[in-house]
């Protein structure tokens, strides 16, 4: 029996999108759903909180409301979990913006060493391609440790999911379910790489 697989991981997932219909969040809310027994998998809502980063003001807003909220919620999660739009090619602004105050101060990142996985879901046919390839080259920048495989693209959300906002596709549930699975793998891989008793 593997000891690791007893104890759970607390996971914070993170919609890049702040629409109230949002298929990213949706999404999310399915993984909520369907995780492994290892996994508690809780939703973060407060993007909508998080100022415009601005270096002159920084130093007073890491420390409070939504900014401090936001860090918090990062540092105490076991992994993390982004399910990212694709706006114009690249990662909604409002998620970039929440990774250029996760990633401050430099001394205390609480992306650094963090694992990480990410997905997303496009109304149109590509899936966030493009987004995810940029998501994925930011969080390199802040030494987070980005799950490389399996990579879940959903598009034409309409057809997967149904109108009241459940993952209705049987693919994309098991998907999201495989994703899953290799996330909780590649957090005990994490842990075993950082255990002092390896170092
Ligand atoms: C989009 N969308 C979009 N889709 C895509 O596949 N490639 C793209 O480059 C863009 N660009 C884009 C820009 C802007 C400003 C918006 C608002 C939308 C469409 C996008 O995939 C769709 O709106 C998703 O439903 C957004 O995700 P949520 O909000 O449903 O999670």
């Amino acid at each position: 029996m593997n000891l690791q697989h007893q104890s759970i991981r607390h996971i914070l997932a993170l919609p890049g999108s702040l629409r109230a219909g949002s298929y990213n969040r949706r999404l999310l809310e399915a993984a909520m759903t369907c995780a492994p027994s290892g996994l508690r998998i809780e939703l973060y809502e407060g993007l909508t909180d998080v100022p415009m980063f601005n270096e002159d003001t920084e130093a007073g807003q890491i420390r409070q409301g939504g900014v401090r909220r936001l860090r918090d919620a990062v540092a105490a999660a076991d992994g993390l979990l982004i399910a990212t739009p694709e706006y114009n090619q690249s990662l909604p602004g409002v998620l970039k913006n929440a990774i250029d105050w996760l990633s401050r101060p430099a001394a205390g990142e609480v992306l650094a060493g963090k694992p990480v996985a990410i997905a997303g879901v496009s109304a149109g046919r590509w899936g966030t391609r493009l987004a995810q390839a940029a998501l994925r080259h930011t969080l390199t920048a802040t030494e987070a440790h980005v799950m490389p495989a399996p990579m879940l693209f959903l598009a034409e959300a309409r057809k997967v999911f149904d109108d009241a906002g459940a993952l209705r596709d049987p693919a994309a549930r098991d998907g999201l379910r495989a994703w899953l699975d290799a996330f909780l793998r590649w957090i005990e891989r994490i842990q075993v790489e950082h255990s002092p008793v390896l170092a």
